[in-house]
């Protein structure tokens, strides 16, 4: 019996979800989700697809298109040296590509290094594969960076695997080109495989993106991991690529990707081509707005004063990670009584049930988020600006 997979837990998100199906007109801040809709290339051609009949069985590795494309952006955008369109792998999204690459590298108890906080799914999926997720903090005064010296102190004769997200989901953290340097050295002298997830490759407000496959000789022990549902606003359609350019390992990925979906959905996949060969102008507009969505998110936040929530605005992703008062406590709790289990948790509820307002614990994303808590203001306007009028009355301010 499968009982591994009892100790693979669901995300906390899933325990939010639930609370807010009970809130009446709720301000959904606790998901992951932009509110624009996919670019018309993208709907144009999965409507042409239908109507083509594009309803069949697919090659298990991707439409050749859609990969021919996929190889062209990542060798003029992330400059990463793809010889052949071969490498790539289409996925269900990124999460899938995620597990894909965990069970295409890890043997039981081999460990990965994951970052604290990070998003819930990494781990999730190294348990998947019978790995052990191994947290390294990130660092909050540092912009939510690594500290490497923290950083090789984790790794063991069982480490195999880093796995980066740069910008991070929940701290909107963004590595530096010398940060990255300092990985590859690491990677290098170690052995190590890299797993790069990229998703928010196009969501950077402040500096630049760089993945670690394009630095020299990295591509050879770095897995790239993209997903079109945050640049093209394409959650719900789950498309993903992955490239790799060792054959054996590749192999072992195709045969995962065959046995857990044979391919990706046909439709889906034109509409991927539709996104690579349409405009990417929504890109640059969907990244101004969401630079806009954050300064008004913050603003709002430090209009609320009394510190109740502190933090810089992220340089990249669209993620608040903000960092709770220690002296706030629910005051539904009796005066003296000592507040007991996850500050975070407390939080979280209290909006919920108060405010109306859905976020995430920080301690989901691991125990160096706990104090925190994550806001997604990648929503409207319109619901942003009801969720900071909503913190304004919990929280005492004059509205
Ligand atoms: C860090 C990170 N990686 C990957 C993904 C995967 O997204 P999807 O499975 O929708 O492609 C997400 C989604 O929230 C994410 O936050």
């Amino acid at each position: 019996m499968a009982s591994y997979l009892d100790h693979v837990p669901f995300s906390g998100i899933i325990r939010i979800r639930d609370l807010m199906f009970t809130v009446e007109d709720p301000f959904r801040l606790d998901q992951g989700d932009v509110s624009f809709d996919a670019p018309d290339s993208v709907k144009s051609a999965m409507a042409r697809a239908i109507a083509e009949n594009k309803t069949h069985y697919l090659q298990t590795t991707g439409v050749p298109r859609l990969r021919e494309l996929i190889a062209a952006k990542l060798r003029n955008t992330n400059r990463i040296p793809i010889d052949d369109p071969e490498e790539l792998l289409v996925t269900n999204g990124g999460i899938h590509g995620l597990y894909m690459l965990c069970v295409a590298l890890l043997e039981p108890g081999d460990e990965v290094i994951v970052p604290d906080p990070q998003w819930p799914p990494a781990a999730g999926n190294v348990l998947a594969a019978r790995g052990v997720p191994i947290g390294c903090r990130l660092h909050e005064s540092s912009g939510w960076r690594y500290d490497f010296d923290e950083l090789e102190s984790k790794i063991t004769r069982k480490t195999r695997v880093i796995y980066l997200n740069s910008p991070n989901n929940p701290t909107g953290g963004v590595l530096l080109r010398e940060d990255l340097d300092h990985l590859a050295a690491i990677a290098r002298e170690r052995n190590l495989w890299v797993i790069s997830d990229e998703a928010y490759e196009d969501v950077v407000f402040d500096g630049e993106h760089v993945s670690i496959a394009s630095l020299p000789g990295m591509y050879e022990r770095t897995f790239p991991l993209y997903t079109f549902s945050k640049s093209y606003a394409m959650t719900g359609l789950r498309l993903g690529y992955v490239a790799i350019k060792n054959p054996p390992i590749r192999d072992r990925a195709k045969k995962v990707l065959f046995y857990t979906a044979s391919n990706i959905a046909s439709v889906v996949q034109f509409g991927g081509i539709g996104a690579l060969e349409g405009s990417q102008d929504c890109i640059d507009v969907f990244r101004g707005e969401l630079r806009a969505r954050r300064d008004l998110f913050y603003r709002g936040v430090s209009e609320l004063g009394s510190d109740i929530f502190s933090g810089k605005p992220p340089a990249g992703a669209f993620y608040a990670f903000l960092r709770i008062d220690p002296a706030w406590n629910d005051p539904s709790t009796a005066s003296g009584q000592a507040a007991s289990g996850s500050q975070s948790w407390r939080m979280v509820e209290y909006l919920i049930k108060n405010g109306r307002i859905g976020c995430v614990p920080g301690v989901d994303f691991g125990a160096n988020g706990e104090g925190y808590v994550r806001f997604c203001f990648a929503r409207d306007r319109k619901e942003l600006t009801g969720a900071l009028q909503s913190m304004k009355q919990l929280f005492g301010v004059h509205v």
